[in-house]
């Protein structure tokens, strides 16, 4: 085994005990307190002076000895309101909330290249900030927070990954271009006329009218919309009434819209409208809503994109890379693609019939894809603040 391999496994150890430390103290979006500590002192052993933008995220600059510019690496360290159900030795003793989509390896992949990078100042020409991002997982969420408090102003590059249950293990995923959707959320109430269940004629039954709007919402994605555009939408939640013989005197859903292209965003939302309008007046029922835009959709930056693949081909083989499948699922991460040249990608743990799902009670990573993600990023950082001819 050559000496190379020897540090790396020493690194990779690190980087999995932070990862199962982190793992047994999940905290909610917006209230990561003891994770920022933690990761604070970590920060602290390495001769890291870390700072906060929001008072809620953890931010460290690892200046090189030479000037140049600022290359962020972004780790979001949120966790859910999700009863674990794992049985591993390492899991959460916060009752009732889980490390439940890989955050906490996020926070030990980022934090294992503070540790191999804070060795190799010398090759530095310029500064790796590291962005610990609270609340991902919530709208409005830490990402907007961070930009609109100032931490790209000096940032030339940001990049993030994400280890992703639905990618093959073992495999890297990058995609130039939209990744992740734009997720919106609207609600509707239906105003209709309560009354006895047995004298429907006197009533305008919100119920019937609730239903058959959502029929309608439903066929939006499928018959107005080109099929070559992605798109969803769902209703989640669906409230009214409260007794078998009565007619509740209005309804209320909320739903989601996910799109990858504002144009497609757009007429969802002028479709909703005119569906609500038109069957709200052919049952003689009224209505409210709103719709709240959300996370935009995470567009990479397609020659950063392809920097970064280059780079990763050095840390794995080029059967491993592969072109990611982009998810209508929101990332906040979307934010800084807003602000500056970015780039997302996938780290798989996925083992079909085996492993679980993000946000399933019993989601667990590879942790071996850890230090991947760790070289990536760190080689990524070392050639992009290299010497310039
Ligand atoms: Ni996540």
């Amino acid at each position: 085994m050559s000496n190379q391999c020897k540090v790396n496994q020493e690194l990779s150890d690190w980087i999995i005990t932070q990862r199962r430390y982190l793992h047994q103290y999940p905290e909610l979006s917006h209230q990561e307190k003891h994770t920022r500590e933690y990761l604070k002192s970590r920060l602290e052993e390495l001769a890291l002076v870390p700072t906060s933008y929001t008072g809620k995220d953890v931010v460290a600059d690892l200046h090189g000895d030479y000037p140049g510019p600022v290359f962020a690496i972004r780790a979001d360290i949120d966790a859910l309101e999700i009863n674990e159900e794992t049985n591993l030795p390492f899991a959460s003793k916060n009752v009732g909330y889980m490390h439940a989509c890989g955050h906490d390896g996020h926070m030990a992949i980022v934090l294992g290249v503070a540790k191999l990078l804070s060795t190799k100042r010398t090759q530095i020409h310029g500064t790796v900030r590291f962005i610990f991002q609270h609340a991902e997982e919530t709208v409005p969420g830490g990402a907007e927070e961070l930009v609109k408090s100032g931490v790209l102003d000096d940032v030339s590059a940001i990049v993030g990954c994400h280890l992703w249950e639905q990618l093959e293990k073992g495999y890297v995923g990058f995609k130039e271009g939209p990744l992740m959707a734009g997720a919106d959320r609207f609600e509707v109430t239906i105003q209709g006329k309560g009354g006895h269940g047995s004298m429907p004629h006197l009533a305008v039954d919100p119920v019937l009218v609730s239903t058959h709007a959502i029929q309608q919402l439903y066929s939006i994605v499928s018959r107005q919309l080109n099929p070559l555009h992605p798109a969803v939408l769902s209703i989640g939640e669906l409230k009214m009434g409260s007794s078998y013989n009565v007619i509740p005197d209005k309804a209320f859903f909320t739903g989601t819209v996910r799109y990858f292209d504002p144009i497609i965003q757009q007429s969802i939302r002028e479709s909703i409208q005119t569906m609500l309008d038109g069957v709200c007046t052919s049952f003689h029922a009224s209505y409210d809503w709103k719709y709240e835009v959300g996370e935009p959709p995470l567009v990479n930056d397609p020659s950063l994109t392809s920097f970064v693949e280059k780079e990763a081909n050095k840390i794995v083989s080029l059967e491993q890379i592969v072109q990611a499948e982009p998810s209508l699922g929101g990332e906040d991460f979307a934010h800084y693609t807003n602000e500056v040249p970015a780039t997302y990608f996938f780290l798989g743990i996925g083992e079909k019939g085996h492993s679980f799902g993000h946000h399933h009670p019993k989601f667990d990573i590879d942790e071996s894809m850890m230090i991947v993600g760790t070289e990536i990023l760190s080689q990524a950082a070392l050639t992009y603040l290299s010497a310039k001819e």
